[in-house]
């Protein structure tokens, strides 16, 4: 039976270039999605992947969510937690709302969603972790004191998981995707990303989702079993880590 892999944010921009990519691979995806149902039903339809609306800043959703994909497509062997929002401010404008709604789905939403599904990959003896995290968790970034710690977070946390699941045939790594041409980027002010941003990328352009998704499949499989607690930059050498 081929694995079940689980998407979150598995709809739109890189979480849909994801789903895309393990289903083309040969897994069984199932995407969730939080807001926009007009996209999701189009993706459905063109993708022939099940979508799962719920918040995955909601505990309980995620509960009843992941027990909705478990009864209609399988129990979850791969889970991508790739939701994320912004709201950028410089911090001395920044409100609570935009604080917490960034906290709460960027990383709230990974334990809220591990969480769930880590009892069955323990009993499995399988499982695999990866967590879309940001060149900006890792360099920080103007007007982002929210979604810089929000995206710094998944990288403590994955590194804590990668120790405990080892064991137990489970990785967790992290992703850090540099700037992708999705709608989260270019919400950015095109004079700030024309003169401020492009410039600092060696390559010289913007990432394409698909150049994201191939490391999450590459991470996914049964052969990267040596593969924990890793971070993998992909941002066009945007900034190097040592
Ligand atoms: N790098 C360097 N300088 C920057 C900058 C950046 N990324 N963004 C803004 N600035 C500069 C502006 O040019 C401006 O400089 P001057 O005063 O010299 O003109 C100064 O900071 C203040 O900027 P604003 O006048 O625009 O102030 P604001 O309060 O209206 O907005 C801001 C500030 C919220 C930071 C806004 O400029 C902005 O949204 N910048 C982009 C932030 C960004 O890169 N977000 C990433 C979103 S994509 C994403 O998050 C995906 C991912 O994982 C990579």
């Amino acid at each position: 039976m081929a694995r079940v892999a689980l998407v979150t944010g598995g709809t739109r921009g890189i979480g849909h270039a994801i789903s895309t990519a393990l289903k083309n691979a040969g897994y069984r995806v199932a995407a969730n999605y939080a807001g926009n149902d007009a996209a999701a039903q189009q993706f459905q339809v063109e993708t022939g992947i099940p979508v799962f609306k719920w918040n995955v800043g909601d505990y309980a959703a995620c509960e009843a969510g992941c027990a909705q994909v478990a009864k209609e497509v399988g129990p979850v062997d791969v889970l991508v937690n790739n939701a994320g929002i912004t709201r950028d401010a410089m911090l001395h404008r920044m409100t609570l709302e935009q604080w917490k709604e960034v906290i709460s789905t960027d990383l709230d939403s990974v334990f809220n969603m591990t969480r769930q599904v880590i009892d069955g990959m323990r009993a499995r003896n399988f499982g695999r972790v990866i967590n879309v995290s940001s060149i900006n968790g890792r360099k920080g970034q103007m007007g982002q004191t929210n979604y810089s710690a929000a995206k710094a977070g998944m990288h403590g946390f994955t590194k804590a998981l990668a120790f405990e699941g080892a064991a137990k045939g489970i990785t967790a790594n992290t992703i850090a995707p540099g700037y992708i041409a999705t709608e989260m980027v270019r919400a950015v002010p095109k004079e700030v990303l024309d003169t401020k941003i492009i410039p600092q990328i060696p390559v010289g352009r913007l990432g394409e989702s698909e150049e994201i998704a191939r490391a999450v499949v590459f991470l996914a499989a049964d052969s990267a079993g040596f593969i924990n607690g890793a971070c993998f930059d992909i941002n066009g050498g945007h900034y190097m880590a040592t």
